[in-house]
């Protein structure tokens, strides 16, 4: 295990014009879609999510009508991408991601104020992967996926964000290890100064609260967009 940040993967290998793709990864199957092929796998996308996302630190409260307004942002914008891996039948992980122009205004905002160039980035959505399949190297693989499609749209900067709970919540779990040094292996730091809020419902709540998120960034070819 090392702590140099991975060459971006090549951005020409696994994408083309035209329909969905498909490749091979330890017996899984990689489905990639852009812009309106993700209408397809909406419910797929929608569940994983939602099975994903009722766990600490996200302790989201998942609806597939929720699900369907937040995805038309990706089904909407041509240059999306979302990744779903099938075990079999199964859909078992997933992950997403777009232009930042493109990204919801809460996103935006923190960009903006800051003076970035958003047309330079690229905003990474979720990566989703159900624990059964952890630890076999999905995870990496999205990361290498969301950040070949960032340079085949010659976006050099990629960001995603990571809600950022109470240290002393009465929720966290105990033994909790947060991602954080996973993201810094693949080469992302976290940018205080780049924060957000974004509501959603938790478990066992009756009303949506709104949600510190903080951006972690990467530059791929070394420049800060
Ligand atoms: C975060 C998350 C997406 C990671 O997915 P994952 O598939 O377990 O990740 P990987 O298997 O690729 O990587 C995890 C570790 O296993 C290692 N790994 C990779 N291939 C492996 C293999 N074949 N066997 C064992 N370990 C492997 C990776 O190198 C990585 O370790 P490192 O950071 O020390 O390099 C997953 O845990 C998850 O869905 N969490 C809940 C949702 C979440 O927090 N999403 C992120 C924010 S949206």
């Amino acid at each position: 295990m090392t702590n140099t940040p991975p060459e971006p993967a090549d951005a020409g290998s696994a994408f083309a014009a035209g329909a969905a793709e498909t490749a091979r990864t330890d017996g899984l199957r990689l489905e990639i879609l852009h812009g309106a092929q993700i209408e397809r796998r909406l419910d797929a996308l929608a569940r994983l999510r939602i099975d994903v996302f009722r766990d600490w630190p996200y302790l989201y409260q998942g609806s597939l009508d929720y699900e369907r307004r937040y995805l038309r942002t990706y089904i909407d914008c041509a240059d999306s991408l979302a990744v779903i891996a099938f075990a079999g039948p199964l859909p078992v992980a997933a992950t997403t991601s777009l232009p930042l122009a493109a990204a919801e205004a809460e996103m935006r905002a923190p960009f903006e104020q800051a003076g970035r160039n958003l047309n330079s980035i690229h905003y990474f959505g979720e990566s989703v992967v159900l624990r059964s399949q952890r630890g076999h190297g999905l995870g990496v693989k999205f990361f290498q996926l969301r950040e070949a499609h960032a340079c085949a749209l010659g976006q050099h900067t990629c960001a995603f964000c990571s809600v950022e709970r109470p240290a002393d919540h009465p929720r966290k779990p105990a033994g909790y290890v947060p991602n954080d040094a996973f993201w810094g292996r693949r080469g992302y730091s976290r940018q205080p100064e780049l924060a957000t809020h974004f509501p959603w419902l938790d478990t066992g709540e009756t009303r949506p609260t709104h949600k510190r998120l903080v951006f972690w960034t990467r530059s791929l070819d070394g420049v800060d967009a």
